[in-house]
């Protein structure tokens, strides 16, 4: 039997793989932490007031409730961090730090942390770049998440910690809000869509970035925390894909379910984020080391989000 410690469990990604573990170890099994809440969606479970910036406080939390595996979630996502970087690196680098001092020293069998396809940079190759590539970030939340690739690495190597990880495309998601990243216009422009407004994206119509439908990306995280520690190769971080489309792309594919929508592109800060990052990734270490495959496609995606929402809109 595991004992679970999700930290961020408040946000986009948190809220709904915290339900889905608690889906598999039971709600009792899973503790939930963040610096504020609890939020609606993590009812039935125990929750925790917890910054990871607080080593002894996580040290705590771990021995108290006989922790086994971590899902180490809490982060700022990219658009915020370029609004505050020292802050950003704080909460990313050492309070990932943290968290993996305390599974080693209380030794944690197995840890889970989120990397992005923001640890590639502009000389990365954009199109299917591979799993190991040149990596030169030039966001802080991208620099960030190199450094913690690295880390995580180096806590394998040296101390045997199971720790595994996913480059987590832009997620997209109905359930919880996403917290300022880059890729965030691809939740916003549903919101618009359903409520009829006209969408004003802050990205180029023809800026392709790699996608993630939500179930796709618990799906992930399940599979790569099940799979036996002899199948993962990759200690830094797995590349994983799923949808790969641009603005004008999603907006072509709403318009089919809501005609008459319109998208104006006025690119801000996060274009120039955007540019530098992959427009698809190349998938195959993950495919064959833990046979991962994405569900969802862009046309499931988006049929899903659109009958969510409206489910959501009628019921509230
Ligand atoms: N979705 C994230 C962001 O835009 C990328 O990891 O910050």
């Amino acid at each position: 039997m595991e004992r679970v410690l999700v930290t961020g469990a408040c946000g986009q990604l948190g809220s709904e793989l915290s339900m889905a573990l608690a889906g598999i170890h039971g709600s009792e099994n899973v503790i939930v932490s963040d610096i504020n809440g609890p939020i609606a969606l993590l009812s039935g479970m125990t929750f925790e007031i917890l910054d990871v910036m607080d080593r002894q406080a996580i040290s705590e939390v771990i021995l108290r409730y006989g922790i086994t595996q971590v899902y180490h979630l809490a982060a700022m996502l990219s658009a915020k961090s370029e609004q505050n970087p020292e802050l950003a690196w704080k909460l990313n680098v050492d309070g990932l730090i943290n968290v993996l001092e305390c599974c080693r020293q209380q030794g944690i069998s197995r840890v889970f942390w989120p990397s992005s396809i923001a640890a590639f940079g502009p000389s990365t190759p954009s199109e299917k770049t591979p799993q190991h590539s040149v990596m030169d970030p030039n966001t802080v939340y991208g620099i960030s998440k190199l450094t913690g690739e690295l880390w995580c690495s180096y806590y394998f190597n040296q101390f045997g910690l199971d720790i595994r990880s996913v480059r987590y495309p832009g997620l997209i998601s109905y359930k919880a809000p996403p917290g300022g990243g880059t890729t965030d216009y691809a939740i916003e422009i549903f919101h618009s869509a359903i409520k009829g407004e006209e969408f004003v994206c802050y990205l180029k119509q023809d800026t392709q970035l790699p996608m993630m439908y939500m179930p796709d990306a618990i799906k992930a995280a399940v599979q790569l925390m099940q799979a036996p520690a002899s199948q993962i190769k990759v200690r830094t971080s797995y590349n994983i894909s799923a949808i790969d489309f641009t603005a004008a792309q999603l907006a072509a594919e709403i318009m089919q379910h809501i005609p008459g929508f319109k998208v104006k592109y006025l690119p801000d800060y996060r274009q120039e984020i955007a540019a530098t990052w992959p427009g698809s990734l190349d998938d195959s270490c993950a495919m064959s080391d833990w046979s991962w495959q994405a569900d969802h496609n862009l046309k499931t995606m988006t049929e899903d989000m659109i009958r969510q929402l409206f489910i959501v809109r009628t019921t509230s």
